[in-house]
């Protein structure tokens, strides 16, 4: 059983007026999420994110392949019944409050009176808005919207969850707070499929990943097992250490970079053993302020990969 699976999934937009030319947004899409992951989709702006998204909700048509929700054809009523989808850019009617406008969801999935009422409150509490329930939605913030749509999303408590850009719009906290529901989501048993641009919401999250660029899969698999993103290096800072001290180190630093007086970031290679470094610092009178490895980071894996693929080929060839 998969939650998710898609095979050579294939969208080709319709581009110009007169002389139609298709535009390939999205080329060959094999993918399989089991139910129970937290599945990370990630690209550059222009990847194909929001296509595929598109293509599994059925609010555009594939030009070829083929996609599977819960082992049934996307557009199949029960499988509508049993995800939750927040898109891109969440447009409500702006004149209800978040509450009205749940409730009214909430009737669209035929839930009963009480149960309408429950769930929108507890959902609007969840998402941080349990004050600004009663508020209405064209003074809402842009995070906030965001929220709302999420709560809509979560609504009929589906078995598998799409989020576009779940964490886009939000403060660190918003960003937070999204962290700690996913994770509660995958507790319940929940599938949540998300796309992002950002490498940390993925990390944060995701048992596996895949890499989208110029509509076409790069990378998939656990992001620990992705040779690009294994660790480089370490940077360490620490604090008091005298000049002399510093010396006192030995050989095997790649660089030092002075921070201020005293404070240093020490860049160990690849094969270093930290926690002999950190030792090392503490023994010569030192404090450890930081410890981060040092890898390629989801940017620089774009910027690498799309170059790769900046010739995005017609449809129909095969390179
Ligand atoms: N309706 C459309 N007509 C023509 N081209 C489209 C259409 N929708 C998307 N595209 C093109 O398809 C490609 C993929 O777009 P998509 O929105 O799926 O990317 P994305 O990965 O979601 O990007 P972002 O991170 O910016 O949201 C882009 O080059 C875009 O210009
Ligand atoms: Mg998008």
């Amino acid at each position: 059983m998969h939650a998710i699976e898609t095979e050579n999934l294939t969208k080709d937009y319709a581009l110009g007026f007169w002389r139609k030319r298709p535009y390939r947004a999205l080329d060959r899409l094999t993918l399989q999420v089991s139910p129970g992951e937290v599945f990370g989709f990630l690209g550059p702006n222009g990847a194909g994110k929001t296509t595929t998204l598109k293509l599994l909700m059925q609010l555009v048509f594939p030009t070829a392949g083929r996609a599977e929700i819960l082992d049934r054809p996307v557009g199949d009523v029960e499988v509508r019944r049993r995800i939750g989808y927040l898109p891109e850019n969440p447009y409500f009617y702006d004149h209800l409050t978040a509450e009205e406008l749940l409730r009214y969801y909430g009737r669209l999935f035929g839930l009963d009176r009480a149960t309408r009422r429950q769930r929108a409150g507890e959902l609007l509490d969840e998402v941080g808005l349990g004050a600004e329930r009663r508020l209405a939605l064209r003074r809402y913030s842009k995070g906030m919207l965001q929220r709302v749509g999420l709560a809509q999303a979560l609504l009929n408590r589906p078995q598998v969850v799409f989020l576009d850009e779940p964490m886009s719009g939000l403060d660190p906290i918003g960003r937070r707070m999204v962290r700690d529901l996913i994770l509660r989501l995958r507790d319940r048993g929940t599938t949540v499929f998300f796309s992002s641009h950002i490498l940390s919401d993925a990390e944060a999250l995701c048992s596996r990943v895949a890499i989208l660029a110029g509509g076409r899969l790069v990378s998939s698999g656990r992001l620990t097992d992705m040779l690009a993103f294994e660790v480089k290096g370490w940077d360490l800072v620490v604090d008091g250490l005298s000049a002399d001290a510093l010396t006192g180190l030995g050989p095997g630093l790649i660089r030092t970079t002075t921070i201020a007086e005293g404070r240093y970031a020490l860049e160990l290679p690849a094969d270093a053993r930290p926690d002999e470094w950190m030792a090392r610092c503490t023994a010569l009178g030192g404090r450890v302020v930081s410890l981060n490895p040092l890898r390629e980071t989801l940017e620089d894996f774009f910027v690498r990969q799309v170059g790769a693929h900046h010739r995005r080929t017609e449809p129909g060839s095969n390179n």
